[in-house]
């Protein structure tokens, strides 16, 4: 049996993310990334909201991955040829790209997550069920940029990008992400999840759901917060929103000072008047001609979709020719 090679690329530098973390909460407006959601008990809790009825694209995704499985592995084999190795950006507990294995075939399986960590116990249950295939686990932040380094991949790759994760991204860094995932499958295929645009009174229950799971994910970004740079939010000073944005087709999530507040952290302070917000998250929706044509503009090639029944979300395969 082989064992799981794994590689931490950028090193997890808590003086950078602490130093990027005070400066969001500084800034006017105060924003934070979405990647300070997923300390330990934030990746339990988007599992969790994965769950909720209200919550509707991880399941639909998952419906029309196993409905259309084979025409669309059949689509990835025929853009990225049959045993192509299956690139998984996000990979966190690799279930998802697990479920792809009956029909893709990999010769070879790259989990990439923010941290190596997350990846070691997943690939090594993985590589028990699949003693034969190379399974890398590589730490890194690939919002920032995507590559790996040469000789890691020498054959085409499929890049499996799914979830809509791609939402957090403005339409202007996914375009970059789109062409960097290009360039990294060397000929090969992609194969990502998108959620679509759809009325506000269906988008925003996904985000403000009834037992407060959401908000309760939102929320603990303060908690993390508290622990990475030192400061003293109070949680119970803070309310959840989330509300469509029409104009940039995107769910938006805030934090909302319920009065005002002064939050003081080691080398800093911010005032907070009641009402003033910090944004946490985007979570853009697409139209699905829009998204094809964006994955066009990065240089994919033979794209086709499938969505549920509903057009509530897109699984959509391109070739790298
Ligand atoms: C993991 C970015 C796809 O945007 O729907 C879920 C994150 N935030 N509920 C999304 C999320 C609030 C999720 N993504």
């Amino acid at each position: 049996m082989r064992s799981p090679r794994f590689l931490q690329l950028d090193r997890i530098d808590h003086t950078r993310l602490a130093a990027e973390a005070s400066a969001g909460v500084a800034a006017q407006p105060a924003s934070v990334s979405p990647k300070f959601f997923y300390d330990a008990l934030g990746s339990r809790l988007f599992d969790a909201i994965t769950e909720l009825p209200a919550y509707y694209p991880t399941r639909t995704e998952a419906a029309i991955l196993a409905d259309h499985g084979p025409a669309i592995a059949a689509a990835v084999q025929a853009r990225a040829g049959a045993g192509a190795s299956l690139v998984d950006l996000g990979a966190g507990s690799c279930a998802k790209a697990a479920r792809l294995f009956a029909t893709l075939h990999p010769q070879r399986y790259v989990a990439v997550d923010i941290s190596v960590d997350y990846l070691h116990h997943a690939l090594a249950c993985l590589q028990r069920e699949h003693p034969a295939m190379e399974m890398i686990g590589v730490g890194l932040d690939f919002s920032a940029r995507l590559a790996l380094p040469a000789g890691l991949l020498d054959d085409p790759a499929v890049i499996f990008y799914p979830g809509s994760s791609i939402g957090n991204f403005s339409p202007g860094d996914a375009l970059r992400l789109l062409r960097e995932a290009h360039g990294l499958s060397g000929g090969g295929a992609l194969l990502i999840g998108v959620d679509l645009l759809k009325p506000a009174e269906r988008l925003v229950p996904a985000y403000d759901d009834e037992l407060g799971v959401t908000a309760a994910f939102n929320l603990n970004l303060l908690n993390h917060l508290n622990r990475l740079i030192g400061s003293d939010f109070q949680v119970r000073d803070w309310r959840h929103v989330a509300l469509f944005n029409a104009a940039d087709s995107r769910i938006e999530m805030h934090l909302e000072a319920r009065q005002a507040i002064t939050v003081r952290w080691p080398g800093g302070e911010r005032r907070f008047a009641a009402g003033e917000r910090i944004h946490t998250e985007n979570s853009c929706k697409w139209q699905r001609s829009d998204f094809e044509a964006l994955l066009r503009d990065a240089g994919w090639r033979q794209v086709q979709a499938w969505t549920d029944a509903n057009s509530d979300f897109a699984v959509l395969v391109a070739g790298a020719n």
